[in-house]
């Protein structure tokens, strides 16, 4: 298992391009399985969990080429398999992604319940309801969730809990069914914006994405299409906090500045001249400490959680007292005990982590417990004073094209270093 090994201390400074962002890839990869005509993606980030989707639509039968390294092309016309695996799914939850598409347009499927999950229950609940709703017959055997629809049915659907991948699942489901559906209290992030665009160019008739009511009307099919996938706000924000904490200066190209609002609005509070363009952002800490942030997470538009660890990072160097407030998942605290081993001083109360800024960090053999959480210890480790060795890095790698080439592109001091 590889670690990576960053000596901190060096501001980041320079410019890198943002990736395609993976929440978005993985859905409309997904989304495939929708047409008996090949589709093209372009901008795929080369992650872990796009090779472990790609795998999984390969295993149903799929046809995947790659004509360069970020445009896959997928042909789903002979899909023999209707089934993901416990193997594939344990690995990425993401994988219950294929269930609206295969049901909706072959009018069954078998997928692996995801299990435990390290932040939090993470249940699918609303998935299966959803597809219950527009007629699917559901049962949990043997570990899968089975389901079969003659043709789903269009359905009025509104949401307990806002849920990213569920809207998602249920859109796509809804695109093939038969007459209108409406997902209210729908998930308005702009993934789920990019999916319905790919299904529109599909031929799907979509209305309403980016706000919490999505009208469906379902068609007879969909076509080909020829998408390119919006850049990685999750990411991209990532390394603008890298630049806040070292007090370094960083532009971003190929972002999507307007999809970072809540963030840019928090990395302003703690001090950073920020400037964006159409499709870059660059921040500037000259040199300064940042300034502690409260933060609240919330569904899009509000503050994300996939932004958390690494704010929980930043405000453990920062100047003051900040707290950071968890309402989406329950367990997503797991970062803290590894700052804590590097020097930070926060305390947990509930689902609030309060964090006194402390002047330096030191550095620490840290582990990674989940996809965010080890972004936010890599950031750490930058910021720190000496050699830190981050563990299980594969959860870096499940988020983060290429992390260590971007940040030795930026100046950090960081390598990947193998068992
Ligand atoms: C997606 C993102 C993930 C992000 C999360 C929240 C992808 C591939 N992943 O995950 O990076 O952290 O949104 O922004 O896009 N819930 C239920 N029942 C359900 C579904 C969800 O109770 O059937 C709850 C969850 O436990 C959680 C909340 O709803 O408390 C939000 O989860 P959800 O938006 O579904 O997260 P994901 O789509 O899995």
């Amino acid at each position: 298992m590889d670690k990576l090994l960053i000596r901190g201390g060096t501001p980041l400074n320079g410019t890198i391009n943002v990736s395609g962002a993976k929440n978005a890839a993985l859905p409309i990869l997904a989304g495939a399985l929708l047409s008996a005509e090949p589709v093209i993606v372009r901008n795929v980030p080369q992650l872990k969990d796009v090779a472990t989707t790609i795998t999984l639509l390969q295993s149903m039968g799929v046809e995947v080429t790659f004509d360069d390294k970020l445009n896959v092309e997928l042909d789903a016309s002979n899909v023999t398999q209707r089934r993901a695996p416990y193997e594939l799914v344990k690995t990425m939850r993401a994988s219950i992604l294929v269930l609206g598409p295969l049901v909706a347009r072959f009018g069954e499927a078998a997928v692996s319940l995801p299990g435990g999950c390290a932040i939090g229950a993470r249940p699918v609940n609303l998935h299966v309801e959803g597809l219950e709703a527009m007629g699917a017959h559901v049962v949990v055997e043997n570990g899968f969730i089975l389901a079969r629809a003659d043709r789903l049915a269009g359905a009025h659907i509104v949401f307990d809990t806002v849920t990213v991948t569920g809207t998602e699942n249920l859109m796509m489901a809804a695109a093939l069914a038969d007459g209108e559906t409406l997902l209210e209290n729908a998930a308005r992030e702009p993934e789920v914006i990019d999916l319905a665009r790919f299904l529109t160019s599909m031929g799907a008739n979509i209305s309403g994405a980016g706000t919490s009511t999505i009208r469906i009307v379902g068609v007879d099919r969909l076509g080909g299409a020829d998408h390119t996938v919006l850049p990685d706000r999750i990411e991209a924000g990532t390394y603008l906090v890298g630049a806040a904490m070292t007090g370094g200066k960083v532009r971003l190209n190929r972002a999507s500045p307007q999809t970072l609002e809540a963030v840019i609005v928090k990395l302003q509070e703690a001090g950073a001249r920020i400037v964006t363009g159409e499709d870059s952002i660059e921040i500037d800490m000259g040199g300064r400490r940042p300034v502690s942030v409260d933060i609240r997470t919330t569904p899009y538009p509000g503050f994300p959680t996939d932004m958390q660890a690494q704010f929980c990072a930043m405000n453990a160097v920062a100047e003051g007292v900040g707290t950071i407030t968890e309402t989406i998942f329950e367990n997503r605290f797991q970062h803290v005990l590894e700052l804590q081993r590097m020097g930070a001083d926060i305390r947990i109360e509930g689902h609030t982590a309060v964090c006194r800024g402390v002047d330096k960090l030191t550095a620490a053999p840290v582990m990674a417990t989940d996809l965010r959480a080890s972004a936010g210890l890599v950031l750490a480790g930058l910021a720190a004073e000496g050699d830190t060795l981050v563990d299980r890095i594969y959860h870096v790698d499940r988020g983060y094209e290429r992390i260590e080439e971007k940040l030795r592109q930026l100046g950090a001091d960081i390598k990947r270093v193998p068992n």
